[in-house]
């Protein structure tokens, strides 16, 4: 479209927020896990991604917050090619990536309200500030008797949902989360995703890696199938929400 011809080059890259190119990564003296996978993530859309366990859906996150690099091809990130990113620019960039792990990597030694408020106070806010915002998330999550607790006396699906208020109370742009609802029940789940749902809308990329194929389909949202380290768009639906998966 003509108009989209015009706007400056920087704003027009930075409408794909996520895009993989031909990204190929193996463990060390291992099989590949991704092989030639290509994707692009508009700006405000919502995909799961789906497949087997072991399939890479952890590794490919791990790819999108550099934790890993790839071993072939080229990752962008915000407009921004990640591939070559100098160390000393990863925090930077991750910390414009709300990234709930598996694992939840809680602060043990913090609060959940602490931990909560930590990646608020690393952007250099005050507290009289963030106290409120970071109260109502907890509330939000169910937490909101637990603001003292500390992570070891948290129940699994506790720890989850204090991981998930973490990775949004700075509402990133990007939300990556690596199966998010795994520890707690449908009800609390289907809560769960109506807080992405509502971030979404709110013009948050989000990304949530699942094998649980049901959940993926209940959201009516963009699936993305990974297995034998080929990625599939599957259902595609129309743009902003639709993936593109390129052609190789
Ligand atoms: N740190 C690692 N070192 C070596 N192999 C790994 C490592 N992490 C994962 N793998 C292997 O990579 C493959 C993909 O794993 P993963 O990304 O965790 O899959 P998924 O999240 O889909 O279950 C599996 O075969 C797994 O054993
Ligand atoms: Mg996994």
């Amino acid at each position: 479209m003509p108009t989209q011809e015009r706007r400056p080059s920087a704003l027009k890259n930075e409408t794909d927020i996520v895009r993989l190119r031909n990204v190929g990564f193996g463990y060390s003296g291992r099989p590949s896990v991704l092989r030639d996978v290509n994707l692009i993530l508009p700006q405000g859309s919502f995909h799961f991604l789906t497949g087997p366990s072991g399939a890479g859906k952890s590794t490919l996150l791990r790819l999108l917050t550099l934790s890993e690099r790839p071993s072939a091809g080229r990752i962008d990130l915000f407009g921004q090619d990640v591939t070559q990113i100098p160390r000393a620019a990863i925090p930077q960039m991750r910390r414009r990536i709300g990234m709930v792990f598996q694992d939840f990597r809680l602060l043990e030694h913090l609060s959940a309200f602490d931990n909560v408020a930590l990646p608020l106070r690393l952007n250099g806010e005050k507290p009289r500030d963030y106290a409120q915002d970071v109260a109502e998330m907890l509330r939000w999550v169910g937490l909101g008797g637990r603001f003292d607790a500390l992570p070891p006396s948290l129940s699994g699906g506790e720890k989850q949902r204090l991981a998930i208020a973490r990775a949004v109370i700075t509402r990133p742009r990007l939300i990556l989360a690596d199966e998010p609802t795994g520890s707690v029940d449908r009800a609390m789940g289907d809560k769960l995703m109506r807080l992405f749902q509502s971030l979404n809308k709110l013009g948050a990329t989000v990304l949530i890696a699942t094998h649980d194929e049901e959940l993926a389909h209940q959201y009516g949202a963009g699936l993305l199938h990974l297995e034998n380290g080929q990625l599939q768009s599957i259902e595609p639906q129309p743009r902003p929400q639709a993936p593109v998966v390129e052609a190789v």
